[in-house]
């Protein structure tokens, strides 16, 4: 079977991008990305590819090519979903913050609606592909209510978690370590599972293409995530270790990265991580242990978010103990917000909590982040409810650029590892700040050496 036509439903940060290089890798299949969301689409569609809604380098020279040519974006959902054989949803599945499961399940409202919607719309068989990372499992509540309330054709469900990361999501998806297709084992399902490595073939080699039954591809994402955050947790909690005893967390990340078990990466000590995967899969595999009376499985992956928060806490409590055990009215200038940098996303970024912490503490914060808005970061803030949001309009301040930000600060807090802090001026920042003048390094990019040479008090995380 061959797909000529491909519809995605959601286009976030997942859905846009993936079906953006499909496109362009595959200019005989027509792709239509559609959402609910009609501002967003209409961003999609801005003349100006620089303005599309989401920052990955080397997108919008993508959607530049494709889009009008075979890559479409649109609010029609029953026409795309009609035309096409084949169906992505990449609808976010955020954490439930109601009912039974609340703060720890996956909320599958979004997916449920667009597997109704599908049922309804459908009359010829379909195969619908899982891209948003969901529970183990529900590609069969997906395929009960396709079934049932459906009009008589036939469907397929496909797993095919996506592995991107946000800030290199271009160059991984162009040059994925692999593509993992989960399908079922009968004719029919090996038929799916065919049309959609024949799609990834137009530029991944088949020895990085791995088929598997619908359950493991759909553990293995959750999986993937949980042992990525498990090892930055655990150079973490190494990292408070380090600043007790005179280790350096650098120098021991470099010195276990060189053992070829355990491998270089993901051993960057931080303030913690953010983004809108790790936290919300972790809290999902853990509640998945739990319904199956997997105590002790449960407690184990808990343990990582445990540890993030308290990194997180941990390096607020830093800044306000280094400065004399009050920051009332103290300007504290941030540097980044985005939860990493390269990317204008910042779901559960670390910039959110310590910010929090500090302004409860009735500290000024001051922001510069190249790729986020003021008002991105104030709904960010009154998203936690912590205070009227009137407080927050009072206590956090964005400028377009960091020496504004830095002027008369007290300290400097680095949340965001973006490139460009490294190339600063920091003898003029230096001079304009109060004295003593403190940096709190919360990605440890800056070098210790020259920082003090000029006069700052600095901090890094596990020194
Ligand atoms: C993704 C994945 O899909 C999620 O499973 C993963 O774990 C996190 O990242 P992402 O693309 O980052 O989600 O989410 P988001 O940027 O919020 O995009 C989702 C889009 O789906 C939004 O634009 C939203 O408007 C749209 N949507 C949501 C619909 O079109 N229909 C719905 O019913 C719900
Ligand atoms: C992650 C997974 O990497 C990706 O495969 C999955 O599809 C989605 O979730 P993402 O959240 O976009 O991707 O970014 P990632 O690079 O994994 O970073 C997550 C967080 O961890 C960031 O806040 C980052 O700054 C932090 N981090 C990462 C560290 O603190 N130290 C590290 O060594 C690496």
């Amino acid at each position: 079977m061959k797909i000529t036509k491909i519809c995605c439903i959601g286009a976030g940060y997942v859905g846009g991008p993936t079906m953006a290089v499909i496109a362009q890798k595959c200019p005989d299949i027509k792709v239509t990305v559609v959402d609910l969301n009609e501002q967003r689409i209409k961003d999609w569609n801005d003349p100006n590819t620089d303005n599309i809604p989401i920052y990955e380098p080397g997108l919008s020279e993508i959607v530049a090519e494709a889009r009008g040519r075979n890559l479409f974006f649109s609010t029609e959902v029953d026409k795309a979903i009609d035309e096409a054989e084949m169906i992505f949803i990449s609808v976010n599945t955020p954490t439930k913050t109601y009912g039974k499961g609340k703060g720890m399940a996956a909320d599958l409202k979004y997916i449920e609606l667009c597997a109704r919607q599908i049922a309804r719309v459908a009359k010829q068989n379909k195969i619908v592909v899982e891209k948003s990372t969901l529970p183990v499992r529900t590609a069969e509540a997906i395929k009960s209510i396709l079934d049932n309330t459906g009009n008589g054709v036939q469907f397929q469900i496909l797993s095919n978690p996506e592995f991107l990361a946000e800030g290199t999501a271009v160059t991984d998806l162009l040059n994925p370590d692999r593509i993992l297709i989960g399908g079922d084992t009968t004719p029919e399902g090996e038929t799916a599972i065919n049309a959609l490595v024949d799609v990834y073939a137009n530029w991944v080699t088949k020895d990085r293409i791995l088929t598997t039954n619908v359950w493991s591809s759909e553990l293995s994402k959750l999986t993937a995530n949980a042992f990525l955050a498990q090892r930055i947790s655990s150079i973490n909690a190494m990292s408070e270790l380090c600043e007790k005893t005179g280790a350096d967390v650098s120098e021991v990340a470099r010195a276990i990265g060189m053992d070829s078990r355990i491998g270089p990466k993901f051993l960057k000590a931080s303030v913690g991580f953010g983004g809108s995967c790790f936290q919300k899969d972790i809290l999902n595999l853990v509640y998945i242990a739990k319904t199956y009376g997997l105590n002790e499985v449960a407690d184990y992956w808990e343990q990582v978010i445990i540890m993030n928060d308290h990194q997180k806490r941990r390096f607020s409590n830093k800044i306000v103990q280094t400065l004399y055990n009050t920051v009332a009215d103290k300007k504290i200038a941030f540097l980044g917000w985005a939860f990493k940098k390269d990317t204008n996303d910042t779901r559960e970024s670390a910039a959110i909590y310590v910010a929090d912490d500090l302004i409860n503490e009735q500290a000024k914060i001051a922001v510069y982040d190249p790729k986020v808005s003021k008002n991105k970061m104030l709904n960010d803030l009154d998203y936690l409810e912590t205070r009227p949001s009137a407080d927050n309009k009072d206590y956090l301040n964005a400028f377009d650029n960091a020496y504004e930000a830095c002027k008369g600060a007290h300290a400097v807090a680095i949340l965001t590892e973006w490139d460009e802090f490294t190339t600063y001026d920091w003898k003029k920042i230096y001079d304009s700040m109060h004295k003593p003048a403190f940096v709190f390094d919360g990605r440890n990019i800056l070098n210790p050496k020259e920082l003090e040479a000029i006069g700052f008090v600095y901090n890094r995380i596990g020194s």
